[in-house]
């Protein structure tokens, strides 16, 4: 495996044959893969660069390989990512090299700095990743909207890798339980004299749509390094990166904070603390009214929520809770490896979170059921264009509403201060008919954002008619692969024949 990756050096002139390899093991703790720091030897003796060979099943390391094609490359900036070197396979083994990574001063991973609390340090670093200006991941022009928030963490936490749902006892919840001499059953734990469902009922709760945004999947404290003189985090892991819920990442980390740092308060305390920060995020109390103010982290914990807040406009600060309690929960079930004061921080933020949630829940139902009429669809026909053929649809849709049909047109539903993204969301939430217009350019990076959002409703409603028509003076090329067997109208060879079959289209798939 190691003679298929193929050594690269700065000079081509050199010879890169590689004589001598020295592997030094990395133990990554519950990782699923074999990390090996590589000093490699040329044959003239000469040191190349030093790299990491990570071994893992063939499956995942090809996932790792395409996510960092598919995602890092092109979305990450060159000093916030190792480089992928090469990739090779074995038998069922697949082996990735990365760079190792350098960086100004010494490399830590920023655990290293959760455990000697470094609270100026690790705000810097939560500041540079979640700064809502920055154009990477984290921002408004990647989001999406999904299905189910709850199916989405529990495939994404619940889930092994045999694709079934993993029985993992709730043994060490009870025994926590039962320790914190909180009473409970199997429905039930009865917190402050109030009964609150038992997180294992609470999970298969229905939570509705969410966000999705582009994210690295596994942002807990290992997987960022940091030089102790630079300003940059490097990522590293690419194993999960890819869609995620909008505030994934942000909650992940939050989480390493607790698995990491040690917030020295007992049990009742951390609860309280964890329950007043909720409150604080629905401006229920003020800042100075949090207990525990001054205990290191409270500080970092506010700072990232506020910009994973800020970050993304459709963010519900429910929906961070809800996420929070899912990663707690999923955490604890597999504790075995942590020490009392962790589990103890894990399980009162699940506590808080979900008394949380119950309280609050009342809004959460109000909200799905808004959002279920409105999936109640209007005879609305909506348009996904390539904006070079504007003037085209701008003509089509013109003549439509002469025909009394009831077009969803960007033209006129937006105005100026609208929030685009949720506006078109809402277009497409009220449509039934989607004409998408191809054109041979491919489709615009707005475009491919309204399709996605396309497909994802007609996945889950039958009512959904696509219908494909080529824009006058473009080409049938470029078909995207779930529009072929779809017959498409061609407005080149006769447009008024070409007009009134996407009438008589329309007519057919409205109730008229
Ligand atoms: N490119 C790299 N440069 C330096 N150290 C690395 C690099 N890649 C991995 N490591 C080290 O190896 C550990 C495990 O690698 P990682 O890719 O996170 O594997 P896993 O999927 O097993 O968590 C990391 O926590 C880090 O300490
Ligand atoms: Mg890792």
């Amino acid at each position: 495996m190691l003679k298929n990756i193929t050594f690269t050096t700065i000079n081509s002139e050199t010879n890169t044959t590689v004589s001598k390899v020295i592997l030094e093991y990395i133990d990554s703790g519950e990782s699923k893969s074999y990390v090996f720091k590589m000093k490699s030897y040329l044959k003239n003796g000469l040191e190349n660069i030093p790299s990491i060979i990570k071994i893992s099943t063939k499956n995942l390391a090809k996932q790792e390989r395409d996510n960092y094609l598919n995602y890092v490359k092109w979305s990450l900036p060159y000093n916030w990512r190792v480089e992928l070197m090469s990739y090779s396979e074995w038998q069922d083994l697949g082996c990735l090299c990365y760079t190792f990574a350098i960086s100004l001063g010494e490399i830590r991973p920023i655990t290293y700095y959760i455990k000697n609390k470094n609270i100026v340090k690790i705000n810097r670093i939560i500041e540079t990743i979640f700064d809502p200006d920055q154009l990477r991941w984290y921002h408004n022009s990647n989001v999406q909207i999904a299905d189910s928030i709850m199916e989405h963490y529990i495939e994404k936490w619940f889930v092994g890798e045999n694709g079934k749902k993993r029985n993992v006892s709730n043994q060490i919840i009870e025994e926590l339980l039962q320790a914190k001499n909180i009473r409970f059953n199997k429905n039930y734990i009865t917190l402050n004299a109030k009964k609150i469902r038992m997180p294992e009922n609470f999970h298969g709760r229905e939570r509705g749509r969410f966000h999705t945004t582009i994210l690295h999947g596994d942002m807990n404290s290992n997987n960022i390094l940091i030089g102790e003189n630079s300003p940059y985090p490097i990522f590293i892991d690419f194993q999960d990166t890819g869609r995620g819920h909008i505030f994934q990442d942000f909650i992940v980390f939050e989480n390493s904070i607790r698995l990491y740092g040690d917030m020295q308060l007992d049990f009742k305390d951390l609860f309280e603390l964890d329950l007043a920060l909720h409150y604080y995020f629905t401006k229920e109390i003020e800042k100075s009214e949090i207990p525990n103010i001054s205990s290191p982290f409270v500080e970092s914990i506010i700072k990232l929520r506020e910009s994973a807040l800020k970050t993304f406009e459709q963010g519900k600060y429910q929906r961070y809770v809800y996420g929070l309690a899912m990663n707690c929960y999923s955490r604890l079930r597999k504790a075995k490896t942590f020490n009392e004061n962790v589990n103890n921080q894990m399980l009162a933020c699940l506590l808080a979170s979900i008394y949380f949630l119950d309280e609050k829940g009342s809004d959460m139902e109000a909200e799905k059921s808004n959002k279920k009429e409105k999936i109640e669809r209007l005879d609305k026909v909506f348009f996904s264009f390539n904006s070079v053929d504007r003037k085209f649809v701008d003509d089509i849709v013109e003549r439509l509403k002469m025909a009394s049909i009831n077009v969803w047109y960007d033209q006129d539903e937006l105005q100026g201060g609208d929030n685009i993204i949720s506006k078109v969301g809402e277009g497409i939430l009220q449509s039934k008919i989607f004409v998408i217009a191809l054109n041979e350019s491919g489709k615009g990076p707005w475009q491919e954002k309204e399709i996605n959002d396309i497909l994802v409703n007609a996945i889950h409603d039958n009512d959904i008619r696509m219908i494909p028509i080529i824009p006058l003076h473009s080409q049938a090329t470029n078909i995207p692969s779930f529009l072929k067997g779809i017959k498409y109208i061609d407005f080149n060879d006769d447009f008024e024949k070409a007009f009134e079959m996407l009438k008589r289209a329309i007519l057919r798939g409205t109730n008229r």
